[in-house]
């Protein structure tokens, strides 16, 4: 760990009282600022925040890994990336020591990098309990992509075990989804006692960093003081960004593409490009480009279309 990663100081899990923590440790230095995507709840915007965050800078100049940590696999297969046999992944970094170089897949998106992950990772968090220095596997392989990259983004599986705390220990900061939904702020207690454990006694760099709303219905009453309640509690932290709930969002997986390149014009898309540039903003990360952002996006779009009627208008002759 570097000294300014310890001067940046870990979090306050001060329970009840709000969270008023640190921001973590922002990049800046040439080096990857590491962001966990985290919380044990399940199905709250995890997995579609990395995948739509990380292609959203990408298309920005920013140089992105995004690492899947779930055996799910959904951030993968979000992106069109599938392992087939026995194609290095995630597991065969965490598990086998495998350098990320050696697993790491180009994506459609140029400077979107993925480390991808299988069912097998499933295994881990049992072979790994056997492991030396179990916490810090992850940790070991990302510090050493650091230098390749401005952002390591870390997708996690839904709950606290060894592969969380493995991200907690890579990572400078949480990103933390929350669904705007009754409940929404159950758990979070867990989850920031579980932070400031792993910041006492396994890096004290770790900072909660933000919290995003995602899933966002304005039609509802509940979802608006939702947004107020976390807002209440983490103040600042809580991006001004908040992510509605859109059926684009829910169809892009199926079509193997981020929402900025499956539908750019959408409110999915826009929302997540104004995260982009406010998380860019709060890392300070001067490669990201938020206009950029938008014109690859629609250029990309554009490209597709010229080249499907292309190719329609040679089927017809
Ligand atoms: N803003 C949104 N609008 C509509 N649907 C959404 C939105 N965000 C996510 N979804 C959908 O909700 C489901 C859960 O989202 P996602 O997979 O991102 O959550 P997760 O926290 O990663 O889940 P898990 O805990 O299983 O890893 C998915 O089907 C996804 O397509
Ligand atoms: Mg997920």
């Amino acid at each position: 760990m570097t000294s300014d990663q310890v001067a940046a100081g870990g979090a306050d899990a001060s329970g009840d009282a709000g969270y008023a923590g640190p921001p973590g440790r922002v990049g800046g230095d040439g080096r990857a600022t590491v962001v966990a995507f985290a919380n044990q709840k399940g199905g709250v915007g995890k997995t579609t925040t990395t995948v739509s965050l990380g292609a959203a800078l990408a298309q920005g100049g920013a140089r992105v890994l995004l690492i899947d940590l779930d055996p799910q696999g959904n951030a993968s297969t979000g992106l069109d990336v599938r392992i087939s046999g026995d194609e290095p992944s995630t597991y065969d970094v965490i598990v086998e020591g495998l350098p990320i170089d050696g697993a790491v897949r180009e994506t459609a998106i140029d400077g979107l990098s993925v480390l991808p992950s299988s069912l097998e990772l499933a295994g881990a968090e049992v072979e790994l309990v056997q492991a030396m220095a179990r916490e810090r596997a992850l940790a070991r392989a990302v510090d050493a992509a650091r230098p390749a990259y401005d952002l390591i983004l870390i997708d996690c599986p839904p709950s606290l075990g060894l592969l969380t705390i493995n991200a907690f220990v890579a990572a400078d900061q949480l990103l933390v989804p929350i669904q705007c939904e009754y409940y929404a702020l159950e758990g979070l207690s867990q989850l920031l006692r579980t932070v400031g454990l792993v910041e006492q006694n396994l890096n004290a760099g770790l900072a909660i960093g933000n919290v995003v709303l995602t899933m966002f219905d304005a039609r509802t009453r509940l979802a608006q003081q939702v947004v107020d309640e976390v807002r209440t509690f983490f103040g600042e932290r809580a991006f001004e960004t908040v992510i509605p709930r859109t059926v684009r969002l829910s169809e892009a997986p199926s079509y193997a593409q981020p929402i900025t390149v499956f539908d750019p014009d959408s409110k999915g898309a826009d929302a997540y490009q104004r995260l982009a540039a406010e998380f860019a903003q709060r890392l300070g990360l001067r490669t990201f480009d938020a206009k950029r952002a938008v014109e690859v996006a629609a250029a990309t779009k554009a490209a597709e279309i010229a080249a499907q009627q292309a190719e329609a208008q040679r089927g017809e002759r």
